[in-house]
């Protein structure tokens, strides 16, 4: 091992989804620091306040880490965990210049026996081509005899709480034995449901990619089935639910795929496709399917519209951030359904539970944000775009901002059946 419990001293880097969970449970068993660049961020987590929904207050006012801004406080670590943003760019490219700086900066805090994880996702080479010739860009220390590196993915779904990073297998791998033992010894210390060696980095990080290309892919098809369904008129949910009877039929639904991961981490594995010049097409082609998908739900929404003599002026989009029960709108393809349906000229309200804290960075400027609670309007069509946990309880009250013709657009088909509620 490299270091005792004791004189294990870890620095998380970036606090957000992933990185402040991670820094909060390892600080029961270790010391630890957590840096972002993020001001405004480290304010708001010193104030017990994370706005990612992740942490709960009475977790953040007990944790002992250290929570800065300032690098200097990364002099104190031995162990570094990298969870940075892992993008893409406008041409679907990977976007590592986060990681690349990253690493450049902890070049910079190298001493004898650090060892240095990578949490971020990215494509199978990316640790070892990309972040570990920048950290031996410090050459007063050599690779695998004075520093370690090691990669080990993060698996969480935000806005799910009963699956966090304690009870999550934690698939480990490391750029040899004694960095393997040390890796393995930290996370086992707060993941409870167990380790994976994983035999290399490369195949590490390809398990992660495929995990979400995998699920990216899975609702692609049950994408395009919806909308074949929906020409031949007949209900995918009925389809589904018949065809689920089969013990190894997979349980998909349709829906819009936006966020961070499953709409993002196919295109790390592409691009690598194209760097051994091979064509990924059946990736690609479920990314198309699932980009495409709100062009075929705002299609539906003015066939509906004009099926029901309903007015385009008396509509309601209910939910705005990219997956249920979680505040981030970062990619939500809500905004392209928005936006295609506004080019229908139909005129939008919003609303979404998480939007009241967070107005600043919507987009629609001219959108007005209802309020649940003080409803006073009343909808012709409500589109139920994420179907949070919070509407599913309150479809009554949902039904009640209907007019007497009113409809309800779950697509997403969570709600109980109602004949005022048509879903896929
Ligand atoms: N969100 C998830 O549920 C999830 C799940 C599995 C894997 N991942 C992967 O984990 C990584 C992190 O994702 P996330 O959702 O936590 O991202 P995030 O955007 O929520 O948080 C990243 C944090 O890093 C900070 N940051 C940016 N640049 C920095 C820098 N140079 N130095 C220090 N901090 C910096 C940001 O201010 C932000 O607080 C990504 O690779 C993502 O693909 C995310």
């Amino acid at each position: 091992m490299l270091f005792r419990d004791i004189d294990t001293k870890i620095a998380v880097i970036g606090l957000g989804y992933v990185g402040l969970p991670l820094a909060v449970e390892l600080a029961k068993k270790f010391k630890v620091y957590g840096f972002d660049i993020n001001k405004q961020r480290i304010k708001n987590i010193k104030q017990n306040y994370d706005e990612t929904g992740e942490v709960e207050k009475k977790k953040l006012k007990k944790t002992s880490a250290i929570i800065s801004s300032d690098e200097k406080i990364l002099l104190n670590a031995n162990v570094f965990i990298v969870t940075v943003p892992t993008g893409i760019n406008k041409k679907n490219l990977p976007d590592l210049r986060i990681l690349k700086k990253s690493s450049t900066l902890l070049s910079k805090y190298i001493k004898k026996k650090t060892l240095i994880i990578y949490e971020s996702t990215v494509y199978p080479g990316c640790t070892e081509e990309i972040c570990i010739p920048i950290l031996k860009k410090n050459k007063k220390f050599k690779y695998n005899k004075d520093f370690f590196v090691g990669y080990s993915p993060e698996r969480i779904s935000p806005g799910d709480k009963k699956r966090n990073v304690t009870n999550i297998t934690k698939i480990v791998s490391a750029s040899n034995k004694k960095a393997l033992k040390q890796i393995k010894h930290i996370y086992s210390k707060i993941v409870k449901s167990g380790i994976y060696v994983a035999p290399s980095i490369k195949i590490a990080e390809a398990a992660k990619a495929i995990e979400n290309t995998q699920r990216d892919l899975n609702i692609g098809l049950m994408n395009e089935l919806f909308v074949f369904f929906n020409k031949i008129k007949i209900p995918t949910k009925e389809v589904l639910k018949a065809a689920s009877t089969k013990w190894n039929f997979l349980n998909f639904h349709p829906g819009l795929v936006g966020g961070h991961c499953i709409g993002v981490d196919p295109y790390y594995l592409t691009n690598k496709y194209k760097a051994v010049n091979l064509i990924p097409s059946i990736i690609l082609s479920g990314r198309k399917t699932n980009n495409d998908f709100h062009k075929f739900i705002a299609r539906k929404v003015d066939e509906i519209i004009k099926d029901n003599n309903l007015s385009k002026k008396k509509i309601l989009v209910m939910g705005y951030s990219f997956k249920e029960n979680c505040p981030d709108y970062r990619n939500t393809r809500v905004y392209h359904l928005i936006m295609d349906l506004q080019k229908k000229k139909i005129k939008l309200k919003i609303h979404d539970p998480y939007l009241q804290e967070n107005k600043d960075n919507f987009p629609f400027k001219n959108l007005s944000i209802e309020s649940f609670e003080q409803h006073q309007n009343k909808y012709d069509l409500i589109i139920l775009t994420v179907p949070h946990k919070i509407y599913l309880k309150k479809q009554n009250k949902i039904l009640n901002l209907l007019t007497n013709k009113g409809l309800i657009y779950d697509f997403k088909s969570k709600l109980k059946n109602n004949k005022r509620i048509i879903q896929f």
